[in-house]
């Protein structure tokens, strides 16, 4: 999927998705790159990109369990505050606007949408929380059992919310998408990488 060079040619499943999970054989504390080449595809790209979110998640799971590695969570507080929402910028600014063209009213997309914009907002407020709270842990500070549940809550977040993305949300949209709305969509998330440079 988006390894640096580990599992970039693993099979994919006959949904189109990789099947092997990195983490499960890499560092637990590393998030992966995207291989460059995969922002041509990009339904695959948002695919691999929340592959990293899942490792995101894990290594708040371990926090929150009493794990620390300082170079992991600093490369983590680094995903979240850039990675993470730049992801969702990629979503709701590009993805979703494009798929929404695309769907029949069978789809019923506009609820799907419209309820994951809203776990969007509470990423957005959360993710700040827990970021404050992981700058904390990495000064020395110790965490207290509630703080815990907060970030182990909003690793679960994560993951409930990239799984109906993946299992719901992709599915229709590789059914729906054209070969102009993937290139308009791999358009958008080049200039979106371009423009912070
Ligand atoms: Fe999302
Ligand atoms: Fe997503």
């Amino acid at each position: 999927m988006t390894v640096s060079n580990e599992n970039s040619d693993e099979p994919l499943g006959d949904d189109g998705e990789r099947l092997l999970e990195s983490s499960a054989i890499g560092d637990p504390w590393a998030i992966d790159k995207i291989e460059a080449g995969l922002i041509d595809v990009p339904l695959e790209f948002i695919f691999a990109d929340h592959h990293r979110q899942r490792q995101a998640a894990l290594m708040l799971n371990m926090i929150a369990a009493g794990g620390f590695e300082e170079r992991g969570v600093r490369n983590l507080i680094r995903f979240l505050k850039e990675d993470f929402a730049r992801h969702i910028a990629d979503e709701e600014l590009g993805f979703f606007p494009l798929l929404r063209e695309r769907c029949l009213p069978e789809d019923k997309i506009d609820p799907l949408i419209a309820r994951l914009v809203d776990e969007h907002k509470d990423d957005e407020s959360c993710g700040d929380a827990v970021i404050a709270l992981l700058e904390k842990r990495l000064a020395g500070h110790e965490i207290s059992n509630s703080a815990r549940g907060q970030i182990s809550a909003f690793a679960e977040h994560i993951l409930q919310h990239l799984a109906v993305e993946n299992a719901v949300l992709l599915p229709i949209a590789r059914v729906r998408m054209d070969a102009a709305s993937l290139k308009a969509l791999s358009t958008m998330l080049k200039e979106r990488r371009t423009a912070r440079k």
